[in-house]
């Protein structure tokens, strides 16, 4: 594997991408990481990332030097090429010309295995304050920009740095640059494959659980049943999924995801319909935080339920936890950057290992999201999983403002089909990151026929997003927003007004609660 140090910057996770699109597994540490957890992932080569302090500031991220005497090649990457040529004995002084944003690099040495096939001059993406003033002994300079020191390197040592993030996108030959890193430099192999993922993966969960069973809450969406299959391929009926209904679904929901789980995937399934218990707790609660609780609480204590039933039956000693655990949420909990706010309570699981001593198998915690998407359809899965966009855990209790009731959920429920199977037939569906419907509980005048309506109003919403951190809303088409509202109003008994949010994140949030 290669390592990734991580100091902190916004583009450490784009490193370990870009290496994992070469086929090549990435691990990314923090930069605190000790010698022995470094050395425990056997790495070809490490990677020191960017980041945002300077190497004198008192609180510089405190990484030990000795990583770069461990006897494989080490790529620095912005505040990576500070950390080389401080502690190896050269000079960095906050630069006097600041550099953002594009940059024109000359190439000084172009013979160095890094550059390798690159041309004599590149276009590259710069964001740093500090800069090189005197090269480490043993360096020599390999690039240049106008203003500063652009590379350095001591083949010798087998340690190359740049000042420019090949990582990010705006730099041209970033790619062929790591490409150079990995392959000529580490003698890395692109076997980082899904199918030898899936066989992988597949042979340490059954040496994992050995006889033992394991459940999995299984919500429909990707990540869940890619982890489910995965775990179902270890070790088949022992494996049970447990999916519940919330009273939240959409339309048709619980019956579709049953079809497709058991009919397409086999998985062995357990279908509850809690859905009345679920509407009686959340009956006359308005608060957005009080739903959410409601929902969480209630979900853990029907699994609950279920996973005693199982064990039990099963008679057994060691119990198994399922989870669709990914890479960005493993590294956001590492990460040097402190814990931040919380601005809604996501609802998860996770406050069930701890009362039932299950132990955790989460086989995707390596992958980011869409190598779970390749790895899913590596394993065959039916393309509607794969592609669904994000639908939040209290579902559709977080669309529907002040009090959830079961009309309010059924006119929901049929006013977001309409969204999604129009987003659909547009083919703008897997362009966007989620399109759906808002249920307000704001009545107004309307006239249908000859009549006088007065009913609810429904809000709009499609956003962009890379992570669900951050979103943009979607321009979409004027026809497509003119049939979804038509077909909204006259179909729809109890809605008698669309409009469209038009609110990015932030200021707004995607969901309305
Ligand atoms: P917000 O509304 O906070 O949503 O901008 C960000 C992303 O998270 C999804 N979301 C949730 N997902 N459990 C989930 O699994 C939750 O409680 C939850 N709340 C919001 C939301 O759909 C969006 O993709």
């Amino acid at each position: 594997s290669i390592v990734i140090l991580d100091f902190g910057s916004q583009y450490t996770q784009l490193i370990a991408r870009r290496i994992r699109e070469q086929n090549v597994f990435s691990a990314v540490l923090p930069c605190t990481a000790s010698l022995d957890e470094i050395k425990a992932l056997k790495p070809l080569g490490v990677i020191l990332s960017g980041g945002p302090c300077s190497v004198y500031d008192a609180d510089a991220p405190p990484a030990d030097p000795r990583v770069l005497a461990l006897g494989v090649p080490v790529l620095g990457i912005c505040y990576g090429l500070q950390f080389i040529t401080h502690h190896l004995g050269g000079k960095v002084r906050s630069a006097e010309k600041r550099e953002y944003g594009h940059a024109e690099v000359s190439l000084v040495d172009s013979g160095n295995a890094l550059f390798s096939g690159l041309t004599a001059s590149l276009s590259v993406w710069m964001s740093h304050g500090d800069e090189a003033l005197e090269l480490p002994p043993g360096f020599h300079l390999t690039a240049q920009t106008a203003n500063a020191v652009a590379g350095i390197a001591d083949p010798e040592r087998r340690i190359w740095a740049v000042q420019f993030h090949p990582e990010v996108h705006h730099t041209r030959q970033g790619t062929e640059l790591l490409r150079n890193f990995l392959f000529n430099i580490c003698g890395a192999k692109p076997d980082w494959t899904p199918a030898h993922f899936i066989e992988s993966t597949v042979a340490a969960i059954r040496e994992k659980v050995g006889d033992g069973h394991a459940i999995c809450a299984l919500s429909g969406g990707v990540d869940s049943s890619v982890a489910a299959v995965l775990v179902q391929r270890a070790i088949g009926d022992r494996l049970t999924c447990i999916f519940v209904n919330n009273g939240v679904l959409r339309l048709n929901e619980f019956e579709k995801v049953q079809q497709t789980m058991r009919d397409k995937l086999g998985l062995n399934l357990v279908a509850v319909d809690a859905s009345s218990r679920f509407l009686q707790r959340l009956s006359g609660v308005t608060d957005p935080e009080g739903k959410r609780k409601i929902i969480g609480n209630e979900f853990i204590s029907v699994f609950d339920d279920e996973a005693r039933r199982i064990f039990e039956s099963n008679n057994d000693e060691v119990a198994w936890l399922v989870q669709g655990t990914l890479y960005p949420d493993v590294i956001e909990s590492s990460s040097v950057k402190g814990p931040s706010q919380t601005i809604k309570s996501h609802h998860n699981v996770g406050g069930l290992p701890e009362n039932m001593k299950l132990k955790l198998i989460e086989p995707l915690r390596d992958l980011f999201k869409d190598e779970v998407r390749r790895i899913g359809r590596d394993l065959q899965m039916p393309e509607d999983i794969l592609q669904r966009q994000p639908f939040p855990g209290p579902g559709l209790a977080v669309r529907i403002l002040g009090e959830v009731t079961p009309e309010r959920v059924a006119l929901l429920q049929e006013a977001d089909d309409i969204v999604v199977s129009e987003i659909k037939s547009a083919g703008l569906y897997q362009q966007i990151w989620q399109s759906f419907a808002v249920l307000l509980p704001v009545k107004s005048v309307g006239v249908m026929g000859d009549q006088r309506t007065y009913a609810y109003t429904c809000a709009i919403r499609a956003v962009h997003s890379e992570d669900g951190m951050t979103a943009d809303w979607v321009p979409l088409p004027y026809e497509v927003l003119k049939r979804i509202s038509s077909r909204i109003v006259n179909e729809i008994h109890g809605i008698n007004r669309v409009v469209y949010d038009i609110t990015s994140k932030p200021p707004g949030t995607i969901e309305w609660e």
